[in-house]
């Protein structure tokens, strides 16, 4: 059964791409077949696999824009285990163009209701904002994931999160939730950081992973070689750490996922 796990959060630099990338990466390093989607029209997670972002497609926008478009013709096979839609530039476009439809997020997920059979995993990297594409993207979900640095002002973006979640499930009639909050670039020797990630234990303990991501330079190098940290150091904490997060995903969500 597939599982499309969305990696969103309106704020950018929380993490999500380098959790999308080595998600990927280390899901497929447990034989799970899986799909990359970047939709970001920064393309990190494209050039994180080693990808060009693709300039001149338009495949990314036509999956959003047009019925018609099967999203099989805008799959790539990367260097590694798994598949990927590179970003393409005119996503930024896209934003506008898709207020013209009538139903303008409804596309990516019905396009992604025909791909049961072709993969395990899809997991998207959002861009750092809650416009439509994002919400195409959560519409689609099976699960949502949301990176948080342990800062002053996570917990309240974790509110806005929520609140806009519940305005998209009024508008939409979807039951979208957050299913995940993962810590990310985790620094225990600093106090702050501690006292969130309580809070967070406190207040969130059901969607809480339990894998903390630790702050490692690993994970930041990787991508300039165009590697997931997997293949760029398989022993760096960062690395491991991912991989235990693939394991709690696999643990949780593939015995109770609702089917779309
Ligand atoms: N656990 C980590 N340890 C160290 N650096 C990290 C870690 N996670 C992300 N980074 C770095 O922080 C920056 C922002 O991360 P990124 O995944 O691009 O966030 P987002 O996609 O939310 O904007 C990037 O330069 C990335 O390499
Ligand atoms: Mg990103």
């Amino acid at each position: 059964m597939l599982i499309t796990l969305v990696v969103a959060n309106q704020k950018g630099g929380v993490g999500k791409t380098t959790t999308a990338l080595n998600l990927a990466a280390s899901l497929s390093a447990a034989s799970r077949t899986v799909l990359l989607i970047d939709l970001d029209s920064q393309g990190n997670s494209t050039s994180g696999t080693g990808e060009e972002k693709n300039e001149a497609s338009h495949s990314l926008i036509d999956i959003l824009l047009n019925e018609g478009f099967p999203i099989e013709k805008a799959i790539e096979q990367t260097k590694y285990k798994f598949d990927l839609i590179p970003s393409s530039v005119d996503l930024i476009s896209a934003e506008i163009e898709l207020s013209s439809l009538p139903n303008p997020t409804s596309l990516l997920k019905n396009k992604l209701s025909n791909m049961q059979a072709s993969y395990d995993y899809v997991v998207i990297d959002c861009p750092p904002s809650l416009g439509m594409i994002s919400v195409s993207a959560l519409r689609a979900a099976s699960k949502v994931l949301i990176p948080l640095q342990c800062e002053y002002y996570s917990l309240e973006g974790l509110a806005s999160m929520s609140k806009t979640l519940e305005e998209i499930n009024e508008a939409t009639g979807e039951n979208i939730e957050i299913n995940g909050i993962l810590r990310t670039m985790y620094d225990p020797r600093i106090r702050l950081s501690r006292e969130v990630s309580k809070e967070l234990e406190e207040h969130f303990s059901e969607q809480l992973c339990d894998t903390v991501i630790p702050r490692n330079v690993k994970l930041a190098e990787a991508p300039s070689f165009g590697m997931p940290a997997l293949y760029y150091e398989p022993e760096a904490k960062g690395t491991l750490a991912y991989l235990a997060l693939a394991g709690e995903i696999i643990n949780k969500f593939e015995s109770n996922t609702n089917i779309y």
